[in-house]
């Protein structure tokens, strides 16, 4: 595990942009995993402009996106589909082809959980996969007891993530229960992981993930075990950490 820690947000995210931009320039059909929430918003800002300056293609990229409330369609304005284009897909030449993302409102969520994964090992997993991290140390949406195992799946959302994640609707009743998640497994398979946290927040989840037993009541302590996995953090976010 490699730890690279920045003064503030904007450094983290700038870097982060960097490692993706990066891959894509070392290997143009790579295969991406994106994630949602507050985190790499800045990321895919610093993205987009450096896909402006004309030095990277998305066009061979393929994405696969962590996860997807069940319920929201891809216009709704909760929606993480709604999320990526707004924040990196409607602003980079990705074809629309090549982007995946769970469907919330399919009528199979077992069976699209099933083709997701396929999709997932049809690619020979991912090769840079982007991930956030919830206050209770989720992944995607891998909350405490998770089965490492699990692969794609449908989940039922922590009372703690309905919490954090409400601030982005309305209100509370609003938010959806389930979702549908890349499970552990799925993660893992990435051929490289780079997680980015930043703010006092996320101080505890980071000092679990990093130095805390591998439990699946600390979903993202596994990560542990990646053989590529960089972790960029602010001060904040690093600063329970024993080790450093
Ligand atoms: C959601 C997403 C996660 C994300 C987490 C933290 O629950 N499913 O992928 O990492 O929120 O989000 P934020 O970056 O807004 O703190």
């Amino acid at each position: 595990m490699k730890i690279v820690i920045k003064d503030d947000f904007d450094q983290i995210s700038k870097h982060a942009a960097e490692l993706i931009a990066s891959q894509v320039v070392l290997k143009p059909d790579s295969k991406l995993g994106f994630a949602t929430g507050s985190t790499p918003e800045l990321t895919y800002k610093y993205l987009i402009d450096i896909y402006r300056t004309g030095r990277i293609s998305f066009k061979e990229v393929t994405s696969f996106n962590l996860d997807e409330y069940v319920g929201l369609g891809e216009d709704h304005k909760n929606s993480y589909a709604y999320y990526m284009k707004n924040h990196l897909f409607n602003h980079i030449d990705i074809l629309d082809e090549n982007i995946n993302i769970p469907r919330g409102l399919s009528e199979n969520l077992e069976g699209q959980c099933r083709s997701y994964e396929d999709k997932i090992d049809l690619v020979e997993g991912i090769d840079l996969q982007i991930l956030g991290i919830g206050r209770n140390c989720h992944i995607g949406f891998n909350e405490p007891d998770v089965k490492f195992e699990a692969t794609t799946h449908v989940v039922k959302l922590d009372e703690d993530t309905i919490k954090a994640n409400s601030r982005f609707f309305t209100s509370l009743e609003e938010v959806p229960r389930y979702a549908i998640s890349m499970g552990i497994k799925s993660i893992m398979k990435s051929k490289r992981i780079v997680l980015i946290a930043c703010g006092k927040d996320k101080a505890r989840a980071i000092k679990d993930m990093v130095e805390g037993k591998i439990t699946p009541q600390n979903p993202a302590s596994i990560l542990q075990l990646h053989q590529n996995l960089t972790v960029l953090l602010d001060k904040e976010a690093s600063s329970l950490l024993s080790s450093i």
